[in-house]
C-alpha cells in the first residue's frame, strides 16, 4: 500500500477542500492510501520552542516522514495560500537538514468557489513546493471550481465530468508515484 500524507490549507469543519481531499482518497483507494494530516494543533512556527519541541509538531512531522509521497489541497486566500500550510511547511523542513518533503513525490490540486478554482493560490504554493524538494507533479492542473451539488458528504462524487477528470488526476498521480519514488531500503520494505 502507497500511503500519501494529505495536507489540507483549511482548517474549517466544512471545508470545500477537505471534502476534496475525502472525494479524491475514494477515488484512489485502493492504490493509495489517503491519511489526512491534521494541522489545527500546530503552533506557530517559532524557534525558540527547538530545545522543547511540541508534540504535534513531531506527529506531523512523522506522519510526513513516513509516507511514500505528499498530497497539498488548497484554499485560496487573497490569491495566494492559507498560512495554516506555509506553517506547516516552515515546521517540515527545520531543523536544517531535517527536511521531511524532502525528494517526496507530490501532488497539489485545490478548490474554490470563485470562478478561478484557487489557481492562483497553488501556482504560489507551487514556487515553494519546488523550494522545499517535493518532487511535484507538474500535469494535470487541476483548479477546481466548487459546485456543493457535486458532492455528498461522504465523498462520493455525482457529477460524471467531475469524477472522471479527477480520476484521471488520481490515475496520473499514482504512476508519478512510480516513477519518482526513491527506492526503499531494506529496513524501509
Ligand atoms: C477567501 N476566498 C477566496 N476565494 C478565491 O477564489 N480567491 C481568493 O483570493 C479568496 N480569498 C479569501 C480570503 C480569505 C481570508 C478567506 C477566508 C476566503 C474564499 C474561499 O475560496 C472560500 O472561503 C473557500 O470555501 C475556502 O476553502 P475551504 O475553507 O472551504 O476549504
Amino acid at each position: 500500500m502507497t500511503d500519501v500524507a494529505v495536507l489540507v490549507g483549511s482548517l474549517r469543519r466544512e471545508s470545500i477542500n477537505r471534502k476534496l481531499a475525502l472525494a479524491l482518497g475514494k477515488l484512489a483507494a485502493p492504490r493509495l492510501n489517503f491519511r489526512i494530516v491534521e494541522l489545527g494543533d500546530v503552533p506557530m512556527y517559532n524557534d525558540d520552542l527547538f530545545p522543547n519541541v511540541p508534540e504535534a509538531v513531531l506527529r506531523m512531522k512523522r506522519e510526513i516522514e513516513t509516507a511514500d509521497a505528499v498530497l497539498f489541497v488548497t484554499p485560496e486566500y487573497n490569491r495566494s495560500f492559507p498560512a495554516v500550510l506555509k506553517n506547516a511547511i516552515d515546521w517540515g523542513t527545520r531543523p536544517y537538514g531535517q527536511n521531511a518533503f524532502s525528494a517526496k513525490p507530490g501532488g497539489l490540486v485545490g478548490t474554490s468557489p470563485g470562478g478561478t478554482g484557487a489557481a492562483a493560490g497553488q501556482n504560489h504554493l507551487k514556487s515553494v513546493l519546488n523550494v522545499v524538494d517535493v518532487v511535484l507533479m507538474g500535469q494535470p492542473e487541476v483548479y477546481l471550481v466548487w459546485k456543493a451539488e457535486d458532492f455528498t458528504e461522504d465523498g462520493t462524487i455525482r457529477n460524471d465530468h467531475t469524477r472522471e477528470f479527477l480520476q484521471r488526476y488520481i490515475d496520473r498521480f499514482v504512476k508519478w508515484i512510480e516513477r519518482t519514488s526513491e527506492p526503499k531500503t531494506s529496513a524501509q520494505a
